[in-house]
């Protein structure tokens, strides 16, 4: 099953950029760059990946962003994700990046994107995108700022999301900036339904046009808009560990990634912040298709729904889908 599911082609749609920060690099990072963690060292690090919900995860994470310093950091960041993403059999990333996180602190949004794009560069064999998520926590006005200072990088870029901490912080906060971000040829997607209600992600939809849904997790507990989604196949880019770690679905049996796939709901597999969260992409199809029971053919299946929901041109989808085909018929 393990090199079934690290060979089935694949790609990777829910994947932030800060979140594959393993306490090894940032380490590296800190010393380097002169910058204070708040650990002795790497088990320590990772002894404190236990966290409570959302929140409590991502104070740490804005806190350990901050080793990443120059454009040659952004690089290696990205460079080592795409080589990991690789030997897990993905073909395509769309890959979310959160510029305030880093213009909040002093770094020029160009040092960031400048370094993920020479990253991306090179690790060819994984085709990559950027997508530029506005931060929720933070006031509307600050996305519409951030979006301006991206404006000369857009070539680089092909999507808008939204993440940060979602109770509290509605989709339609943001429809300036959305709007905007649409308008300069953006595809927009958001988190919504990860620990908010189901309405948030109508309001993602209603309010912010998204082509994609990231979690949605809790739009099983609404029939009309799992009606809506199977009709319109809006895909939904699932995180199983993630759900886990965040207390979200504290014991993954009670996933709904599987309900929400039998009723015929364009489900995908990803991993969101993979060295936070105890494991890439691959070990997120292990984990759910251990505690699920997923069949061969739902795995197969995930993988199909991967390539269907992402951003890639029709001939390169039609690509992807035989290689999924071929790799099948190969290991039969
Ligand atoms: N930023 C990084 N990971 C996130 C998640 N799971 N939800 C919201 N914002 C995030
Ligand atoms: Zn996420």
């Amino acid at each position: 099953m393990e090199r079934f599911v690290r060979g089935l082609p694949k790609t990777e749609l829910h994947i932030h950029i800060e979140g594959t920060l393993e306490p090894e690099m940032m380490f590296e990072m800190g010393e380097r760059n002169g910058v204070e963690l708040p650990f002795g060292s790497v088990d320590e690090v990772r002894a404190a990946y236990e966290f409570d919900d959302l929140q409590s995860f991502l104070d740490i994470y804005y806190q350990a962003a901050a080793v990443l310093q120059t454009e040659d950091d952004f690089a290696r960041l990205m460079a080592a994700y795409l080589e990991k993403a690789e030997s897990d059999g993905v073909r395509h990333a769309e890959i979310f990046f959160d510029p305030q996180t880093h213009t909040e602190r002093g770094i020029d949004i160009g040092t960031v994107i400048r370094g993920l794009v020479q990253g991306r560069q090179e690790v060819a064999e994984v085709s990559s995108t950027l997508i530029l998520c506005f931060l929720r926590h933070l006031p509307p006005r600050s996305a519409v700022e951030v979006f301006e200072q991206a404006r000369p990088y857009l070539d680089h870029i092909q999507g808008v999301g939204l993440d940060s901490g979602e109770l509290g912080n509605p989709p339609e906060l943001f429809a300036e900036a959305y709007r905007l971000a649409v308008e300069a040829g953006l595809r927009p997607v958001a988190h919504a339904g990860e620990e908010a209600p189901a309405e948030y992600v109508w309001s993602a939809l209603d309010v912010l046009g998204v082509e994609r849904i990231d979690h949605g997790v809790r739009a099983g507990d609404d029939p009309a808009l799992v009606d809506r989604l199977v009709r319109e196949q809006i895909p939904l880019t699932m995180c199983p560990l993630s759900n886990q770690k965040l207390q979200v679905f504290p014991d993954l049996a009670d996933h709904s990634l599987k309900e929400l796939m039998d009723a015929g709901v364009l489900v995908t597999v990803n991993s969101d912040d993979p060295s936070y969260f105890g494991g890439y992409i691959g070990d997120n199809y292990l984990g759910i298709a251990a505690a699920l029971d997923l069949t061969r053919q739902d795995l197969i299946q995930l993988a199909r729904n991967s390539v269907t929901a992402s951003f890639l041109p029709e001939d390169r989808k039609a690509a992807l889908q035989r290689e999924i085909t071929d790799y099948v018929g190969s290991v039969s």
